[in-house]
């Protein structure tokens, strides 16, 4: 049916409403409405009709989180009010020392608070003319700021058009912020494509906020908490106007009160012992005046208002010596310094080690050697260096230089223009690299190989054995045996896990080089858009920066790996020894042992996982199935299978076969563990 551009209008807002209801009862409410597939379904529908009808794409659509836009760079802009910070308190008496100040400028007050958890994010105000988001400002100095409007967009319980009724102009401020399993997330993610961790989750948030590319701010899951707002109209009482930011949308940080001080000095003990266990970092609370006339009337300092005060949780700290730093080299090259600390107990485990992150890490705390230096850990499980105690630094002790030299290979280290850190640019010899390539090379969602960890693997690039991924496809039982602390079987096993991962898929093999930046997403997106690895050589950077998603970061890196001479002649000796470097092969899976069949598994095998099971299954160009039904052709059953399962499939008629019936029909065995 032909849709006229009213009608799609009238559905794009219809859809848009929807989602927005949706958003809200997911992130204020906490009481999701709909499964996730329905979710996507209704965005896809707005996504497909906006792609229809341009002209119809609104500014507070959902589909504009994804993000997109471009920003080379931020404009300043000046803040209607300054953004000021926050006098702190670190003890109960020093709350009450703010209190008698308060009653010495305003005696006849009566004085009621509210009190609030103090996110570990990063400040923005946003602006909203007629219930929608038009802009949206970092701090910067309190004064002005950068206008990351685009940016914010993409974050996903911010809302772009507030719900009900709302005064012509608002000013929200609160913090944007990432969850902490976000952040384990993003940095196990950087790691596998060879980027630098982030510190905390506040530094991820705010590298994340200066992104140019709005596309990969959309990915990096943040999340807004409103605490402040100023319209007119709006009442005296705080904790009124925090109901207010929820019926339009946002979510709030947590609030207390109003009550009196007393009170709030129970919330804030009760949060420090619970504060672990939030899925975000505060790192204290703030307790502000409640009443919006009588805050005019304390007025502020040039750095920060009278009526608020932040109660900042200390995190526990130990004193302790640093007398040496090591350096690890990773999978790229990336060097990692290492404190070394005389063991000390610290918030019940003992710590002998802390991440310095990278160089300038180390001059901006100015460490000698040896030190005596604070370590504390807070919301991260891995402790930190917070300072020196130069005071107690032995006489002799020497600033820390820069490394010049890889500690593995010896090679002068390199600094990349604009990254911080250090890298070895022995790429090709420096052992912890190639160990590392080989790690990632073997891993579960790169080609898969099991029975070959870190261990064995060193042991064979130790014996010569290995240098490059395709000589593991050279690989024989004599060749590995004699190798001592291997189980007799252990040389065949090797050979034939090595052998089987010949039949994993283009794309993941294109994973499996490790080219930086080159995750399992972007190497799907990239087998997508050039059916084999020809075509990607003969692509030409901007073209491969046009695939969506990718951006000339990733394409720059590609093209250069690519057109590495050696590489190159790595990936063609990786053809000749059976691996898949295109689609056509796809193309043949037809002709392959399970082409056609629908498989289901049910239960468990004493030495196969489930996810090589599945693999071996779609690798051999079965379909995985997701239940059982008449459409079914096989069950495989392992131990315990569901009773249910198996008397369903009975009933259908569905075959019922074992791992050695499936490994017949291939041909050739499942890897074991
Ligand atoms: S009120 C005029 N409330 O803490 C004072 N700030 O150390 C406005 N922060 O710059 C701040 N959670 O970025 C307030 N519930 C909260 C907060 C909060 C985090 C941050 C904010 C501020 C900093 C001051």
């Amino acid at each position: 049916m032909e849709l006229t551009p009213e009608a799609a209008a009238a559905r794009i807002e219809q859809l848009i409403r929807e989602i927005q209801e949706h958003d809200y009862r997911y992130y204020v409410l906490a009481q999701p409405s709909i499964p996730d597939s329905e979710y996507d379904r209704l965005l896809a529908e707005l996504r497909k009709l906006e792609e229809r009808f341009p002209a119809l794409r609104r500014l507070d659509s959902p589909t504009q989180r994804v993000g997109g836009a471009i920003t080379k760079e931020f404009p300043v802009v000046l803040h209607r009010h300054p953004m000021l910070s926050l006098d702190n308190a670190y003890t109960i008496e020093e709350l009450r020392e703010f209190e008698r100040r308060l009653l010495r400028l305003q005696p006849d007050a009566v004085l009621t608070y509210i009190a609030q958890l103090k996110i570990d994010g990063v400040a923005v105000s946003l602006h909203y003319e007629e219930g929608l988001f038009v802009q949206g400002v970092t701090r910067g100095d309190g004064v002005q700021g950068d206008d990351i409007t685009n940016n914010l967009r993409t974050v996903r319980n911010l809302p772009l058009r507030l719900r009900g009724t709302v005064p012509a102009y608002v000013e929200v401020r609160g913090e944007v912020y990432m969850l902490r399993s976000d952040f384990e997330h993003l940095n196990k993610e950087r790691e596998e494509i060879g980027d630098p961790p982030f510190m905390n989750p506040r530094n991820a948030t705010a590298g994340s906020l200066k992104l140019q590319d709005s596309s990969e701010v959309a990915k990096r899951r943040l999340r807004f908490f409103a605490y402040f707002a100023e319209a007119q109209g709006l009442p005296d009482a705080d904790d009124e106007v925090m109901q207010y930011l929820r019926s339009w949308g946002f979510e709030v940080v947590q609030t207390h009160g109003p009550s009196s001080l007393t009170e709030i000095e129970g919330f804030i003990l009760q949060w420090e012992k619970q504060k672990d266990a939030l899925p975000y970092d505060i790192d204290g609370v703030v307790i502000k005046v409640n009443s919006r006339s009588l805050r005019t009337k304390l007025g502020s300092t040039a750095k920060a208002p009278r009526w608020a005060i932040a109660y900042k949780y200390q995190p526990e700290q130990a004193v302790t010596e640093l007398y040496s730093i090591t350096y690890q080299v990773g999978r790229t090259g990336y060097i990692t310094p290492v404190a070394e600390l005389q063991p000390v107990r610290l918030a019940g485990t003992k710590v002998k080690r802390a991440s310095l992150y990278n160089y300038d890490e180390i001059q901006r705390l100015n460490l000698h050697l040896p030190d005596v230096v604070i370590v504390e850990k807070s919301g991260e499980i891995i402790p930190k260096v917070v300072r020196t105690l130069p005071e107690r630094r032995p006489p002799h002790a020497q600033p820390v230089k820069p490394p010049s030299h890889c500690p593995e290979c010896g090679a002068s280290l390199l600094q990349a223009p604009g990254e911080v850190g250090r890298y070895c640019p022995n790429y090709k010899h420096c052992p912890p690299q190639v160990i590392g390539r080989l790690e990632h090379f073997v891993s579960r969602k790169a080609m898969n190989i099991q029975s070959l960890g870190e261990k064995i693997l060193r042991k064979l690039y130790q014996r010569g054995l290995i240098r490059t991924f395709s000589d593991l496809y050279k690989l024989t039982p004599e060749k590995l045996s004699g190798i001592e602390g291997f189980a007799e079987k252990m040389p065949q096993k090797i050979v034939q896990n090595v052998q089987s991962s010949k039949a994993v898929p283009y794309p993941r093999v294109l994973y499996a080089l490790g080219i930086r930046h080159v995750g399992e997403a972007v190497a799907q997106k990239l087998a997508e858009a050039f059916t084999s690895i020809e075509a990607l050589y003969n692509a030409t950077e901007a073209e491969i920066a046009q695939v969506y998603t990718i951006g000339p970061i990733i394409a720059q890196s590609v093209y250069s790996y690519l057109h590495d001479e050696e590489n190159w002649r790595e990936i063609e000796e990786l053809r000749r020894v059976g691996l898949q470097l295109s689609h056509k092969s796809l193309m043949r899976l037809d002709n392959l042992p399970l082409s056609g069949k629908r498989f289901l598994v049910s239960g468990t095998f004493p030495s196969v996982s489930r996810d090589t099971l599945i693999s071996y299954i779609q690798e051999n160009g079965g379909i995985y199935a997701s239940g059982v039904s008449k459409n079914l052709d096989y069950l495989v059953v392992g131990e315990d299978a569901g009773p249910a399962k198996l008397e369903k499939a009975r009933k259908l008629g569905v075959r019922m076969i074992s791992l050695s019936d499936l490994e017949a029909m291939v041909g050739r065995p499942v890897q074991r563990l």
